[in-house]
């Protein structure tokens, strides 16, 4: 199998291009300094792009030093008009918010508002904010260009159309531009939306009705996809590399859960079995080609390339979920970072930069299928003019700016990421950073990591205990990034060095006040369902 290199040498955006970017020298060849011996101030090291399996973001495991000062207090801050508003909207909001996946009850915070980088809760507290609305707002919040866009549109034009409009071609042409896959699109209000009729058109196109998705990997909440996501592992043994899918809410119907056939992330042996046996009834493989739902786990080297080569040798169609890769780890995301093309894309979060709006697209001949309405995609809001002027602001600066905007992006996440390793492994914790560009995660284990590469493992290795003792500890020094191990750090076109610094600062002080609370010869926790480390464990059953 060649598992040579993917990352396109051509690749506008390579951050070996970049030499010198706002001021800060950035050394991009050589390899990173030690943990725990490069000051603040020093340059920062990233690896080169050739090698991206290593991710820009990924750095070498090394022995934790001893804890060397004791905790800094942070600035006494009140959250109490938060818990107050908090309470006021459970009344009326099942809950208090209109989704699963945001708050960790004990720190919750209610926004009052928010520009550029800073979001400031009801209290007053400012926070530099690395979670971005999850991932939308590349540019940061509100940026001037995108107001005035939308500002234009609905005192002049109006917000809400439901016919063809200029901007549908705009948008559409931008697109096209932008994504080496896309000959047609069709617009969408959400990624969950998006993915959706991404499976549709996949099983109308091929006359094929089970899915391969990948354990550990989100593709919205919305029965068809919201399998496997992350399940628990005692319950989701199989016969090895082929994990049972099981359903993550009660009230999806069984029979949704078994179009799904799961997957390891990253193991193309498996793939290969998996559709030499049962390619007559798969329509697609439908993967992140970075998954940023499990931490952030890049592909191997040669890994997408060979799922492409597998998928076209078995007439199964493969779906790339860009929803949180598109327009942010390149101009064409990371189909455009990685040179591989899939048959259908979705797209979302950066496209709308914060308004709601999605996109599906592939090539002429599968997209032919909905030109004709013979598979069918609707809704009221879809093309939305009020999202289009957002998305036709977005795109449009992406196209301006790509030769500048993503090498500083780059440069700012590993800047970051750096220092918030070598910050933690200096207070005497283990942890691992593993990202593309301005999409990271910092993962804390018990034990030296080089890089993860799927759930299980991914599983096995992460402490949330501690990384959610040190988003406590973070938010109470003003930086926000969502407290799960499994969720993952954005870097925008707003932040600056000055608040990258800041956060290592602050983050020194938080793991030193972590030390504190579980020092870090701290055991791990007992899993609560005994999960196996890794796909080649017993023999079960397969569905
Ligand atoms: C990869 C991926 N796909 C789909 C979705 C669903 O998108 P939305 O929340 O817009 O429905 C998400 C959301 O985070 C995502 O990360």
């Amino acid at each position: 199998m060649d598992m040579a290199s993917e990352r396109s040498a051509t690749t506008p955006t390579s951050v070996n291009s970049v030499a010198k970017i706002a001021n800060v020298d950035i050394n991009l060849t050589a390899s990173l300094p030690a943990a725990g011996v490069a000051s603040l101030s020093a340059p920062v090291s990233v690896a080169p792009a050739s090698s991206h399996a290593a991710s820009p973001a990924s750095v070498a495991p090394s022995a934790p030093s001893a804890p060397v000062a004791p905790p800094v207090a942070p600035p006494a801050r009140s959250t109490a008009r938060s818990r107050d508003m908090f309470a006021r909207i459970k009344g009326s909001i099942a809950g208090g918010e209109s989704s699963y996946a945001r708050l960790r009850s004990g720190i919750e915070l209610c926004v009052d508002r928010t520009d550029g980088a800073r979001m400031w809760d009801v209290d007053g507290n400012e926070y530099i904010d690395y979670c971005l609305g999850y991932g939308p707002l590349l540019f940061g919040h509100h940026p001037e260009d995108i107001i005035a866009a939308v500002v234009e549109q609905i005192t002049t034009k109006g917000y809400h159309f439901s016919f063809p409009h200029e901007l549908d071609y705009k948008v559409g042409e931008a697109v096209q531009r932008l994504v080496p896959s896309i000959d047609l699109l069709r617009f969408a209000c959400s990624g969950t939306e998006a993915v959706m009729a991404c499976m549709r058109l996949a099983r109308a196109y091929t006359g094929k009705d089970k899915i391969v998705k990948f354990e550990g990997a989100y593709h919205g909440w919305a029965d068809p996809q919201m399998v496997s996501y992350h399940p628990p592992l005692s319950m989701a043994s199989g016969r090895p590399g082929a994990p049972r899918p099981l359903p993550d809410s009660t009230g999806i119907p069984q029979a949704t859960v078994e179009q799904l056939i799961i997957q390891p992330f990253n193991d193309p042996d498996a793939l290969a079995r998996v559709l030499r046996e049962r390619h007559h009834e798969i329509a697609a493989v439908m993967m992140e080609p970075v998954m940023a739902n499990c931490g952030v786990l890049p592909p191997r080297d040669g890994y997408l390339r060979e799922v492409r080569r597998l998928t076209e040798r078995y007439g199964v169609l493969l779906i790339f979920d860009e929803v949180m890769t598109g327009f942010r780890l390149a101009p064409g995301g990371a189909q455009d970072y990685y040179d591989i093309r899939p048959d259908i894309t979705a797209l979302a979060k950066v496209i709308g930069g914060g308004f709601p709006v999605a996109a599906f697209g592939g090539t002429a001949e599968v997209m032919a299928i909905e030109a004709r309405n013979e598979v069918l995609h609707g809704g009221t809001y879809t093309a939305n003019p009020l999202a289009l002027a957002a998305a036709n602001a977005v795109l449009g600066r992406i196209e301006r700016e790509r030769d500048t905007m993503y090498p500083r992006l780059f440069a700012l996440a590993e800047r970051l990421s750096a220092g918030l390793v070598r910050a933690i492994r200096q207070t005497g914790y283990h942890c691992v950073a593993q990202g593309v560009g301005p999409l990271f995660q910092i993962f804390f284990g018990d034990t030296p990591m080089e890089r993860l590469y799927n759930y299980r493992d991914t599983s096995a290795y992460v402490r949330e205990d501690l990384y959610g003792a040190w988003h406590e500890e973070m938010q109470r020094r003003g930086v926000y990034f969502h407290p799960g191990q499994f969720e993952r750090w954005f870097v925008s076109t707003a932040h600056t060095e000055a608040d990258i610094d800041a956060t290592i600062e602050a983050a020194r002080e938080a793991i030193q006040a972590v030390a504190a609370r579980i020092p870090p010869s701290g055991a791990a926790a007992p899993t609560a369902d005994g999960w196996r480390p890794s796909y080649g464990g017993a023999v079960a059953d397969v569905a």
